[in-house]
């Protein structure tokens, strides 16, 4: 089987792959595993990154039929009473979408049996070092590195020991002992068993090691009269920690940050049923609104006449006209950045019909026009409420960067967004989009930074500028988590 590795992947598909990640809450490895497990599924979706987020505890049995799973556990379960929780572990583990494969040790075989743990899991099981069937491919290996977490559950004393002390006597030690992946132990045993000078010396080791640990918790023992610390924590608990550790938190670095967008076109009537518009579809500036969100800021987008769905989680405000659009973006100030994407009619008629402008023998009606606001300069130029960083786009046919060079210092803005939108091109109204990103240095106005690149999907144009923010505003990098 061919291995991929994410460091060497195209820039653009590392972009796209970590922002889709985080928002998804996987690592980069996962999420390319659910986008594989897609496209062999034969599903449309769509490779946006700000798809919801996959099925949780909270999906219906029939949700989750034919789900693909987005992570795989080896779950080795201990000898100990507590075993029988790691059924229900089990079970609430898939809930989440999460692959188990067990291992039981011989005691574990003792509290719960192959068939009840495989026929939940929906798995063979695993029990033995030496089972033909499995060894022959080195199976414990496997065991150990095809997943992305193993966890012990019940950990027993006994299984602590033989981890801290690098014994490989049988399946479980041995898994153990050969995994490169994280390990969780859920311990459980006797309280004074878990405060056995042995055992204490045999957490902080393990602890030394790296080795995660989820409770034990305090409480009643099964054995009659007795309690203390040394309970196993609750299957929930246990599931989790281990999503925890699959899925980190959510980077969101553009937490706290009011982000104010504009979107599409505008219409600008002649009469009650007739308009001036353009073709712009208001994608580019979706895009950024949902880029933005997944960031983590507070989003709102002003959008013109598009056919959209808003984007999650975002305040969108519906205008029509340049003027509405000015009127609802100075109600959204104060914002730290502003992203001025609209393509706004930059006319409008002066003399608007109150009726419905008839044909006459006298031939065409005069239409008169005047000059709409400029939203971006009058943004761009304000002395109180200016958002730090005022971001606008130009879109042009031909001297793409000189234009766009003069509409910077033109408009006053920091960073102006240029796009070639010939028709040639397909960029109005289509999908994908190649711009340069000009910008002013932020100490010294006179330096102009051009950055082009790649042809890309706005989706990636959306995430590759939201990074971009992100590195202005936090001064950090979103790095791939791999
Ligand atoms: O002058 P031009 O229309 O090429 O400038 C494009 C930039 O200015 C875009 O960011 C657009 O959203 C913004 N703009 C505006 N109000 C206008 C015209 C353009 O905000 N009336």
């Amino acid at each position: 089987m061919a291995s991929l590795t994410i460091r060497k992947l195209d820039e653009g598909v590392k972009t796209y792959l970590r922002l889709r990640s985080a928002k998804n809450r996987r690592s980069v490895e996962e999420e390319v595993r659910v986008i594989l497990g897609e496209l062999i599924e034969g599903r449309e979706e769509p490779l946006t990154p700000f798809a919801a987020p996959p099925a949780t505890s909270t999906a219906s049995p029939s949700q989750r039929i034919g789900a693909v799973p987005v992570a795989s556990i080896t779950l080795i379960i201990g000898g100990g009473i507590a075993a029988y929780k790691s059924l229900d572990l089990i079970r609430r583990l898939k809930e989440r979408r999460i692959e188990v494969r067990c291992v039981l040790t011989k005691a574990a075989q003792q509290f719960v049996t192959p068939l009840a743990v495989s026929a939940l899991s929906h798995e063979r099981i695993y029990t033995d070092l030496f089972d033909p069937q499995s060894e022959f491919d080195a199976g414990h290996i496997r065991l150990a590195r095809d997943c992305d977490l193993v966890v012990v559950a019940p950990a027993t004393a006994d299984l602590m020991a033989k981890l801290a002390n690098g014994h490989a006597d049988d399946l479980a030690s041995a898994i153990l002992l050969a995994t490169n992946r994280k390990i969780l132990l859920a311990p459980a045993m006797n309280p004074l068993m878990w405060n056995n000078a042995a055992t204490r010396r045999n957490v902080a080791q393990l602890q030394r090691d790296g080795v995660m640990l989820i409770g034990p918790n305090s409480g009643e023992m099964a054995e009659a009269g007795e309690a203390g610390v040394g309970r196993m924590s609750e299957a929930i608990e246990i599931a989790t920690a281990a999503e925890r550790l699959l899925r980190p938190p959510v980077p969101r670095p553009l937490a706290g940050k009011r982000v104010l967008i504009t979107a599409g076109p505008t219409h600008e009537p002649i009469d009650p049923v007739r308009y001036i518009a353009n073709r712009s579809s208001g994608k580019q500036g979706f895009a950024i609104a949902a880029a933005a969100q997944a960031a983590g800021a507070e989003v709102i987008l002003v959008s013109g006449p598009v056919d959209l769905g808003d984007p999650q989680g975002v305040t969108v405000k519906h205008v029509e006209s340049a003027r509405q659009m000015l009127e609802q973006v100075q109600a959204a100030l104060p914002a730290d950045i502003a992203i001025f994407a609209a393509a706004v009619a930059d006319w409008r008629v002066a003399n608007e019909g109150e009726q419905k402008l008839k044909k006459t023998s006298a031939g065409m009606p005069p239409l008169q026009l005047v000059e709409n606001p400029d939203i971006l300069a009058t943004i761009s130029k304000l002395a109180d409420k200016r958002p730090p960083l005022v971001i606008g786009f130009a879109a042009e046919t031909e001297h793409l960067i000189d234009n766009a060079k003069s509409k910077l210092a033109r408009k006053g803005c920091d960073w102006i967004v240029a796009n070639d939108v010939s028709p040639a091109t397909g960029v109005m109204g289509g999908d994908r989009n190649t711009v340069h990103l000009i910008s002013k240095n932020a100490e010294n106005n006179a330096e102009i930074t051009v950055d082009s690149w790649p042809v890309m999907t706005k989706e990636q144009v959306a995430i590759e500028l939201v990074a971009h923010i992100v590195k202005s505003v936090t001064g950090k990098s979103l790095e791939p988590a791999s």
